[in-house]
């Protein structure tokens, strides 16, 4: 009997959790590994929950064909079990029992890398959230832990490695050319945790003294050929045990610990126990074929997946509504990790930048639209639909807000008393919050909203100054606007820190009435719990400039009267560099919004000197750190330009922060070749904070310089993508040359390093992907050309990161061609869409996303977006993935 997903989607309620009926205490696993039809013998010990309401074993399936079931050894009855949607329900069974499965599987037809499927004739196994059912029937939910021995059983020669999780206890040869390794996993653990590994790879390894002097193996698992590529992710897992020792006094559980990376993976990576399998993207690195974000992106990745060990895999959910309480939490951890990595002031302040830009672009826009939801889902229908930024960044964003709260020490001891308290369980939310306010011996009950509730809330600041008695009054009011299922909000507890500046911009000593302040304090966080409240500051001599929300201390909108001046003044002075950045962004974004408007009234485009000024004095102030100059001369993205209009014109956008690069160029042109020369990095490549700064600066100069038509500046990028000695600077050059609108003859000259840069790296995926990537966000690029490009030999839709390179990066990252008036783009996107959904709905369900905001367009494109929508809803064999997406967006 071959058992298929439910055929109506149901929604799933937080609000319907009942503990399992059974649990499950030991796992016995043998698998005959075997690409066509893998068996899959499965002996569980199982005990009845008497504090469940459910008499019955449940046990879920998809795609399953069921072999034998038994229970202590005797075939169950046809008349005791059923097998209806998924679910295989077992009636009457004793209290205690030893449950029998076998059955077989078809890893080869498995495209959609959820459960055991074939990746370059290698086996891999992803199973968060549900795909262990996808191996076998089990009570596949993340609050049944079991220990698990696994037997695997292969050809020697095709699988010549064999991994799973824990310890290697035994291996040996079998008859007829195959072979067998045997694992245990010592730690308890719920079946998103599986993992198995078997084929032709090869690792670097490496015996590791933790702090308390016990050895540990690493490793890092790759195909043959990739060996070279495997430092960076072995210098990052290193780093991230210390680290964790060092800062949480988290230490590695296991004698052994893996990482393998497999090129077909449907995300980042996966924190299975001892065992993390990784998307490529986040392992293989070398000079070549890696850029700055690439060995950063390889260090937060492998950093958050060990991280999980104790957050997520010691510590699990209760239920798959708590994700955030493990994604929330080491995502925080990992950017912590990165922060404390680079160790200067600015370069923490740096990464928390790019923390926010990502937060601000994507989850603020997710807030904002039909599938907003709460950091604790109330509902799904397809839980893979929820590993979303909000789950995610935003669900860090909370963390860090008790760590402002409760400050550095008093974070680490909610976290200690945390672990104290949950070692070994599968938890809520809750019980977070709780550690954090039993530990403190603060009310946070409030604090419980940021999980209830859905939308960014806005906070309005109003100032008033009073000479006479020398005070400053900030008034804070918040809102927040409704979101789908949920009309009413009740307010937040908010900190939000504040300096205030004086004339010299100086930071004062605060003063704030009715709360004790440390002395010498020059930032405090106010905390913000009522709709509207008023601060007041004493003994402030003369009318100051407020810094608000510093560092992003937390995840809102604020509101503000800033002035130009007081604006230049906060970018010139601040000594909080967030908010010092964040003032350029304010300059920026003000004029952006009045440049889209004027193209949209067809008035003349006009770029003020105090803008410009603002800028070159920031260019040009060597004692800032080169990374700090670069985000600042960053102008906010499109996307984010698009967050301030209730009506979004994508090209009129383009158009307008198109007109500022340009402009900007033209009159900083002296100063960005400065910036470029002062900013090259001769000799080794290096991926360290400071040469990476370096080279992040000179290369947003050199973009900055093609913006302005000119053949010498068109003759730097082709000397630096000749000479390159590293990715950064390639690609950095190509994407410059690409984008340079100019003669025929230089768009020759284009063409041809676009082309040579293929010739140049077929043999390397990852860098195939930058090269569709730069071409479905390249300027002159339309749903045509992406159509063109998907017959390129080496463009396929099967593989995630080849799928997302060219078609989410022209969907999601490339506006003002994918709004083309013509529909042209909603066109494309459906067709992807539906044949995204025959062979992987968890990607087809990621690009499906990308009509999610419709409403906001004008009439003209609200039509056809909603017509292509409604095509792909009306789509026969709709995955409840994209099922869920599109019905939420048409609702
Ligand atoms: N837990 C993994 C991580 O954050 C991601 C798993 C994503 N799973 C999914 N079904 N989308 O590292
Ligand atoms: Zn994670």
């Amino acid at each position: 009997m071959r058992t298929d997903t439910p055929s109506t989607p149901l929604t799933i309620y937080r609000k319907d959790y009942i503990a399992p009926g059974f649990w499950v205490d030991t796992v016995e696993m043998g698998f005959d590994l075997d690409p066509i039809a893998t068996h899959v013998a499965t002996r569980m010990t199982m005990r009845r929950n008497p504090e469940s309401s459910e008499k019955d074993i449940v046990l879920f399936g998809e795609s399953l064909k069921l072999l034998q079931l038994r229970i202590n050894g005797v075939s169950v009855k046809k008349s005791s079990y059923s097998i209806e949607n998924g679910i295989l329900r077992i009636r009457n069974a004793p209290d205690e029992l030893t449950l029998d499965i076998e059955t077989l599987i078809q890893p080869a037809k498995n495209t959609s890398l959820s459960g055991l499927y074939v990746s370059n004739n290698n086996f891999f196994t992803q199973c968060e959230a549900e795909g262990f059912r996808k191996i076998t029937f089990f009570p596949d939910r993340p609050d049944v832990m079991a220990k698990y021995t696994v037997m695997l059983r292969g050809d020697k020669k095709k699988y010549p490695v064999l991994l799973s999780n824990g310890n290697l206890i035994a291996e040996g040869d079998l008859p007829g050319g195959r072979h067998f390794a045997k694992w245990e996993d010592p730690f308890k653990k719920p079946s998103y945790l599986f993992a198995l590994v078997a084929g032709k790879l090869v690792c670097q390894q490496e015996k590791y003294k933790l702090k308390s002097g016990r050895k540990v193996l690493l490793q890092v698992w790759v195909e043959d050929g990739n060996l070279d590529k495997t430092q960076h992710a072995m210098d990052s897992l290193k780093n991230s045990i210390r680290w964790d020792e060092e800062r949480f006094g988290l230490e590695l559980d296991l004698d052994r610990f893996m990482i393998v990376a497999v090129s077909d993976f449907n995300m980042g990576a996966m924190e299975n126990k001892g065992l993390n399998i990784f998307n490529t993207k986040y392992v293989l690195a070398n000079p070549s074929i890696a850029t700055d974000v690439d060995y950063a992106g390889i260090e937060s990745v492998v950093g958050h997946e060990y991280f999980h060990n104790w957050t997520g895999n010691r510590v699990t959910c209760r239920d798959w509504f708590q994700l955030s309480l493990k994604e929330g939490l080491t995502v925080f951890r990992d950017q912590e990790f990165s922060a404390d990595l680079v160790g200067t002031a600015t370069g923490r302040a740096v990464k928390r930048i790019e923390d926010v830009r990502l937060l601000r672009q994507v989850q603020f826009s997710e807030d904002a639209g039909p599938m907003a939801h709460p950091v604790r889902p109330d509902s799904f229908v397809e839980i893979n639909n929820f590993y979303t930024v909000t789950i995610y960044e935003k669900g860090s964003e909370v963390v860090r807000m008790y760590y402002t709260l409760l400050g550095h020490d008093g974070f680490r001891k909610g976290m200690d008393l945390y672990f104290q308290r949950h070692d070994g369980q599968a938890v809520e939310c809750d019980d977070f919050r709780a550690a954090m306010a039993d530990s403190s011996g603060r009310n946070l009950k409030q604090f419980e909203r940021w999980y209830s509730q859905a939308g960014t809330p806005r906070v309005k600041v109003e100032s008033s100054y009073d000479k006479a008695s020398k005070t400053y009054e900030l008034t804070l009011s918040q809102s927040c606007p409704a979101t789908p299922g949920q009309s009413k909000k009740l307010p937040f507890h908010i900190p939000v820190a504040v300096g205030l500046l004086n004339s010299n911009g100086k930071d004062l000593v605060l003063n704030l009435e009715g709360q004790a302040t440390p002395s010498k304090a020059t930032t405090v966080v106010l905390e913000l719990t009522s709709a509207k409240q008023t601060f007041r500051f004493t003994g402030v001599a003369k009318k100051p400039v407020p810094s608000i929300l510093r560092n992003f201390s937390a995840p809102v909108v604020l509101e503000y009267e800033y002035t130009d001046e007081e604006l230049g003044h906060l970018l010139a002075h601040d000594s909080d560099a967030f908010n010092r950045w964040e003032a350029g962004q304010r300059l920026a974004m003000r004029r952006l919004v009045k440049l889209t408007k004027s193209v949209l009234q067809g008035e003349a485009l006009e770029l003020d000197s105090m803008f410009v000024e603002a800028l070159r004095s920031t260019l040009n102030d060597r004692t800032l750190d080169p990374s700090f100059r670069e985000l600042v001369l960053t102008l906010p993205s499109e996307a984010m330009v698009a967050e301030e209009f209730k009506e979004v014109n994508p090209q009129a956008i383009h158009q307008a922060r198109q007109f500022m690069r340009s402009s900007l160029t033209q009159q900083l042109r002296a100063d960005l070749l400065t910036a470029y020369e002062e900013n090259l990095t001769p000799g080794k490549y290096s991926p360290d904070a400071v040469s990476a700064a370096k080279r992040g600066l000179k290369n947003l100069a050199l973009s900055y310089l093609l913006e302005w038509p000119e053949d010498a500046t068109f003759a730097l990028a082709k000397t630096q993508f000749d000479e390159a000695q590293n990715m950064t600077d390639r690609l950095a050059a190509l994407t410059a040359l690409t984008n340079f609108s100019g003669s025929a003859k230089n768009a020759k000259v284009s063409a041809q390093a676009l082309q040579k840069f293929f010739r140049d790296f077929k043999k390397e995926a990852l860098v195939i992907d930058k090269w569709f990537m730069l071409q479905g966000t390249a300027r002159t690029t339309d749903a045509a050309k992406v159509r063109e490009l998907m017959k390129h030999p080496a463009f396929t839709l099967s593989n995630p990161n080849r799928a997302r390179s060219l078609a989410f990066s022209f969907c999601n990252a490339n506006p003002s061609r994918f709004h083309a008036a013509d529909g042209s783009g909603y066109a494309l996107w459906a067709d992807l869409v539906v044949a995204l959904n025959k062979l992987n709905p968890q990607v087809a369900a990621r690009l499906a996303r990308s009509l999610d905001r419709w409403r906001k367009y004008p009439k003209a494109l609200q039509v056809q977006m909603k017509a292509a929508l409604q095509r792909v809803a009306d789509t026969s064999k709709l995955s409840k993935d994209v099922l869920e997406v599109v019905t939420k967006a048409l609702a």
